[in-house]
């Protein structure tokens, strides 16, 4: 795997320092809330499992998938709930916990769904951002690092489902996606 990475832009340490600030931060804001954390499978697997873990509040946490990109490097623009929350939000604090906004595609269609369900309120913590590839107008309210406009991997970000094992992350190797 390692071999096909070009360059590795975050190693396992700086993530895991960035996690721990971001959970430090929402701890703060958050004292004597309940905030639902909701996880966008299936990228933000690993963000949400370590910052729920540095988070020093008594979060609940549910999980939602959804996909925009499917086996492409490019957003396909058409998002689709493939499973839904199990818990109700209206009244809640939600915390939207993603691996990167790319288009923001993603985060808009999400926020918008769960504004219509009466949530009290919404924050989007991200690892990644990516402000180069915004098509709408999103930002994170925490975010970890800017990321360049790189296809990037690992961590939960993957190529076609693969490389999200990965403890860091990097740029793919053209290469593995031109054929
Ligand atoms: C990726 C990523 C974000 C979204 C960001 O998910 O995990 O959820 O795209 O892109 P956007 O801002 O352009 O919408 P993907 O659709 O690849 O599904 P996955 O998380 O299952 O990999
Ligand atoms: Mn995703
Ligand atoms: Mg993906």
């Amino acid at each position: 795997m390692q071999q096909d990475i070009l360059e590795v832009l975050f190693t396992e340490e700086m993530i895991q320092d960035k996690v721990r600030e971001l959970g430090a931060a929402i701890s703060r804001d958050y004292t004597g809330k309940s905030p639902l954390f909701i996880c966008i499978l299936k990228g933000a697997v690993m963000f949400m499992a370590d910052l729920a873990k540095r988070t020093d509040i008594p979060l609940e946490m549910d999980f939602m998938a959804i996909s925009s990109y499917g086996d492409s490097t490019k957003s396909s623009g058409v998002v689709r709930i493939l499973k839904d929350l199990d818990k109700e939000v209206e009244g809640r604090d939600l915390i939207i916990v993603e691996d990167i906004i790319d288009s923001g595609l993603t985060l808009s269609y999400l926020r918008n769904l769960l504004l219509q369900r009466n949530a009290k309120s919404i924050r989007i913590v991200t690892l990644f951002d990516k402000p180069e590839g915004r098509t709408v107008n999103i930002s994170p309210n925490y975010f970890g690092f800017q990321v360049p406009n790189r296809f990037i991997v690992g961590y939960g970000l993957d190529y076609a489902d693969k490389y999200r094992n990965l403890p860091y992350v990097g740029i793919l190797r053209p290469e593995v996606y031109s054929h």
